[in-house]
């Protein structure tokens, strides 16, 4: 899998920075600020070859949007998404919240398209809206799918929240091999974890399991049956001693100190931890959608 640029990524982290400080300081559902995010996030993809659709939805008075990008190619009936909410709360820019996981899948999309990329799998990524206010845009689009459609999705990778300054390196607990929390992810869900795991163990780093807990956009999916994973560094929840001595950084301090607040902007970012996620998200692509199959026998 080739090595995402984190210089490309944090670019796409300043674009985003921008519309929020020209749009009352922050992207959230309903705010002029997500609609340009939308735009910016779909004038790259468009750009490169993408073919992409924004889809509508109503929540709180105000419209929403998903944007939906398909790579032309691969098996229809045996679809990798690759998704990240795109809104932040009205708080702030939500530049960690989720910028993050927004540039590194963009990133990885654009380098896709570089590479003209022959996939076996159809590759779908979605950047969902109002994830903020309950995980609402993707949830829209899991019930938008038939039945039929919603089979075709044989699995979801979410990245929210993937650059955070104090960071975990946190890979979902697909099979619940812990043994603690939330119970395991649909089947399929274990291989997912693994393809993410074996990336941090290539590079030589530890990873902790997170539960299912229903706090992000994969919980429509896995609702819905569909193989789950994915990665995050961190939010609230606060590093403990053992922690920091395996990831460095601060133990007894938050994994990300502005977590919904005004201070997530651009320097509320740890480059490592988004350069080492966005390669596991180029790695979990090539492996998953690029990969060859073995021949029947
Ligand atoms: N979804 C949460 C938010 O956007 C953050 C979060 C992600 C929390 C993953 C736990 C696990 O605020
Ligand atoms: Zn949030
Ligand atoms: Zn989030
Ligand atoms: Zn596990």
């Amino acid at each position: 899998a080739p090595n995402i640029s984190v210089t490309n990524v944090k670019a796409h982290l300043a674009q985003l920075q921008s519309i929020a400080t020209a749009n009352g300081g922050n992207r959230a559902h309903g705010r002029p600020g997500y609609l340009a995010s939308v735009n910016y996030v779909r004038g790259q993809l468009d750009a490169a070859g993408w073919t992409t659709t924004v889809q509508s939805f109503t929540y709180n008075g105000a419209t929403g949007y998903n944007l939906i990008a398909d790579w032309p190619g691969g098996d229809p009936n045996d679809v990798l998404m690759v998704g990240a909410h795109l809104d932040s709360v009205t708080a702030g820019p939500g530049i960690n919240d989720n910028g993050s996981g927004s540039s590194a899948n963009l990133e990885v999309a654009l380098e896709v398209a570089r590479q003209h990329l022959t996939t076996t799998k159809h590759l779908r990524f979605g950047w969902w809206g109002a994830e903020e206010l309950g995980l609402r845009g993707s949830s829209a689009y899991v019930s938008s799918l038939s039945a039929t459609e919603r089979s075709k999705i044989k699995g979801y990778l979410n990245f929210d929240m993937v650059g955070s300054p104090n960071p975990g390196y946190f890979v979902y607990d697909g099979d619940n091999s812990d043994g603690t929390g939330a119970g395991p992810g649909p089947a399929g869900s274990a291989a997912l974890e693994k393809v993410l795991q074996d990336y941090f163990t290539s590079i030589g780093v530890p990873t902790e399991g997170t539960d299912f807990d229903g706090r992000s956009d994969y919980g429509p999916f896995i609702n819905a049956g569909i193989p789950a994973g994915g990665t995050f560094t961190g939010a609230e929840g606060r590093k403990s001693a053992a922690q920091a001595a395996k990831w460095g950084g601060t133990s007894g301090t938050a994994f990300d100190r502005c977590y919904h607040s005004s201070c997530d902007t651009t320097a509320n970012i740890d480059d490592t931890a988004l350069d080492r996620n966005a390669d596991a998200i180029a790695h979990a692509v090539w492996t998953l959608a690029a990969g060859t199959t073995t021949p029947p026998g």
